[in-house]
């Protein structure tokens, strides 16, 4: 059974781009393997967040995770913080890689630029980010195209510890939708949709009700020229809904362009099969949320499986870096 992994921030309401560039995956591959899906809430504090905000999201999240369709019987399903074997593999991995290193990563660039100060843990958010897919020996991690960067990063760890300290960590692999990998943002179609940093009526959310998936679809940035086709660089509006409804609908992107003459039916397109494609998800959120215990109860469960697996890898990296051996 391969070891799959991947994790979520809790910063903000789950949106179109996470459910096609990621949790659509996660749950169509969640039976093919020993799956874990984490909250990644510690993550979260690499920028500013209120911690009510952080507590409600961190539920919301998990909500979302489980109204797009994960299994609890299937897979694990966990929040990042509950399992402390993720935090103190981290030191171990912080000793591995190097500064110029995690300055050179671009999404610390780009979260780190303008800002009048930078968190430390912004730095060093890729190592959290390796110590989470490490420590459970995960061999196929699915996520966006965003990620590609801290994916190989973590690889670069691995092998590195290994080679210094002996054959300790599984070497993961990055699985990268080819379609829908970069949902932008509806009004600045050169950004990626975003929990944090986008605008308003550019994100749809995954819980968004029809009127309004509709009406963001509808006032989504497109060109002047009128013409269908696609083409990400010089025409990145029109490019992107068609990229949308390919991963919502199938077939390719270049190929559903050959059958628009214009927006507005394009748009109209779009919209429905949004709406039919989180129908399933919405009936689901309304129900967990009506059920905190239940959502907790999973949470919790997932905690303890999730430790059971990662202390035996920690205890392999802590020999093999040389710690002394500790009975509690
Ligand atoms: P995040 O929202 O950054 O916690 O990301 C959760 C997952 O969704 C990761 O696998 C990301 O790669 C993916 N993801 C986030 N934003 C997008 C986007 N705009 N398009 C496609 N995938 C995305
Ligand atoms: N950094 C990822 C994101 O923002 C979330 C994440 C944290 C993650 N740890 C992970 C994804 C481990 C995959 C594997 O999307």
């Amino acid at each position: 059974m391969p070891r799959i992994f991947s994790g979520v921030q809790p910063s903000g309401t789950l949106h179109v781009g996470n459910y096609l560039g990621a949790l659509r995956q996660w749950v169509a591959t969640q039976g093919d393997g020993d799956a874990l899906y984490c909250i990644v809430d510690l993550h979260a504090l690499t920028l500013e967040i209120a911690p009510d905000d952080l507590r409600t999201r961190t539920i919301e999240t998990a909500v979302g995770l489980l109204g797009a369709g994960l299994d609890p019987d299937l897979c694990t399903v966990f929040v990042q913080s509950h399992v402390p074997e993720h935090t103190e593999l981290t030191w171990l991995l912080e000793c591995t890689a190097t500064y110029g290193e995690l300055r050179r990563m671009t999404q610390f660039k780009e979260k780190g630029a303008g800002q009048e100060s930078v968190r430390a843990g912004l730095l060093t958010y890729p190592v959290l980010m390796a110590a989470d897919i490490l420590v459970y020996d995960a061999e196929r991690v699915p996520v966006g195209d965003d990620q590609r960067q801290h994916l190989e990063l973590a690889r670069t760890l691995a092998t590195r510890f290994n080679g210094r300290y002996g054959e300790t960590f599984v070497v993961p692999e990055a699985e990268i939708p080819t379609v829908g990998a970069r949902v932008m943002d509806l009004q600045q179609p050169t950004r990626k949709m975003s929990k944090s940093t986008a605008t308003p009526l550019g994100t749809i959310s995954m819980t968004d009700p029809p009127e309004e998936i509709a009406r963001k679809v509808r006032k989504a940035v497109t060109d002047v020229d009128g013409a269908v086709a696609y083409d990400p660089e010089s025409k990145p509006g029109v490019s992107n809904l068609l990229e949308m409804l390919a991963a919502a609908t199938g077939g390719t992107p270049e190929a559903l362009a050959g059958r628009y003459s214009s927006y507005g039916q394009l748009k109209q397109d779009l919209a429905e099969a949004l709406v039919e494609l989180l129908r399933p998800v919405h009936r689901r959120v309304a129900e967990l949320e009506s059920d905190p215990g239940t959502v907790a109860a999973i949470l919790d469960k997932g905690a303890a499986k999730a430790h059971e697996l990662a202390t035996p890898v920690l205890s392999r990296a802590r020999s093999a870096i040389g710690l002394t051996p500790r009975s509690r």
